[in-house]
C-alpha cells in the first residue's frame, strides 16, 4: 500500500522530531548563530558577503537541477522544475552579482579558497543523487537563505551598498519554495523511501559546515559568535 504523500511527511519522524520539524530546528539555530552585522568589521563583512557570492552565484541552480535529476515521483520533478524555471527565467546569479559587486565585495582568490574544500564536499553529495537526501538538503538550504536576507541585506547596506533586489526576492520567494521543496519531499518520500539505515541528514550537515565557513572563516569569529 502507499501513503498519501501527507501522511508520510507527517508520520516520518527523526529522533522523535517529524521530518520537516527537524529541518526547520537545523535552520532555525544555524540562524541564531550567526553573528550581528553590526558587530564585524568592514572587512568580514566583505567576507561573507564575498563567500556568499563564491557558493550560492554558480551552485544553487547546478544543485536544483541535481536534486531534479535525483527524484522519481512526478510530482517532486514538477515542484523543482518550477523553482529552476523561476532562477533561470529571471536570472537569479545576476541578481546576486549585481548585489555582491554594488558592496564591492566581488570575491578574491583567497575567498574561492576559503571555502572550496567543504564546497566539494556539497558538490560531490548532490552527485550521488539520493532523491529524498537532495530535497532535503535544498530545503534546508531554502529555508536559511530566506532567513539570512534581513542580514545579507544589512551587512550590504552597512558596506555603503543600496543594491537589494536580491535579498528583497529571496526574502519572500523562498518562503514558497521552501514549502514547495516540502510537498516535493513528501512525494518522493511515498514513491522512492530511502532504507532506514540512510542518514537523510547528510547533506544537510555537509551544508551546514559550508554555510558556517561562509560565515565564520576568518579566524576569530567562530570564537566570538
Ligand atoms: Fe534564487
Amino acid at each position: 500500500m502507499t501513503l498519501a504523500p501527507s501522511i508520510v511527511l507527517a508520520t516520518y519522524a527523526t529522533h522523535g522530531l517529524p521530518l520537516k520539524s527537524k529541518v526547520e530546528r537545523a535552520v532555525d539555530e544555524l540562524i541564531g548563530s550567526l553573528p550581528n552585522p553590526e558587530d564585524l568589521s568592514a572587512e568580514q563583512r566583505r567576507g561573507i558577503i564575498a563567500r556568499y557570492d563564491t557558493v550560492l552565484q554558480a551552485n544553487f541552480i547546478y544543485w536544483m537541477t541535481a536534486t531534479y535529476l535525483s527524484v522519481m515521483s512526478d510530482e517532486a520533478r514538477a515542484i523543482i522544475i518550477d523553482n529552476l524555471h523561476e532562477e533561470v527565467g529571471d536570472c537569479h546569479p545576476e541578481m546576486l552579482r549585481r548585489f555582491t559587486a554594488a558592496a564591492r565585495a566581488v570575491p578574491t582568490e583567497t575567498d574561492i579558497l576559503a571555502v572550496a574544500r567543504d564546497l566539494t564536499n556539497v558538490r560531490l553529495f548532490m552527485g550521488r543523487k539520493s532523491g529524498v537526501k537532495n530535497i532535503i538538503t535544498m530545503a534546508f538550504f531554502e529555508g536559511f537563505i530566506q532567513q539570512f536576507m534581513t542580514p545579507f541585506a544589512k551587512l550590504a547596506e552597512l558596506q555603503g551598498s543600496s543594491e537589494q533586489e536580491y535579498t528583497i526576492v529571496h526574502g519572500v520567494c523562498d518562503i514558497a519554495h521552501t514549502q514547495e521543496l516540502y510537498r516535493a519531499l513528501a512525494a518522493e518520500m511515498s514513491t522512492n523511501p530511502p532504507d532506514s539505515t540512510t542518514d537523510l541528514f547528510e547533506g544537510v550537515d555537509l551544508l551546514r559546515t559550508l554555510i558556517q565557513a561562509i560565515v565564520f572563516s576568518d579566524g576569530g569569529l567562530a570564537e566570538t559568535a
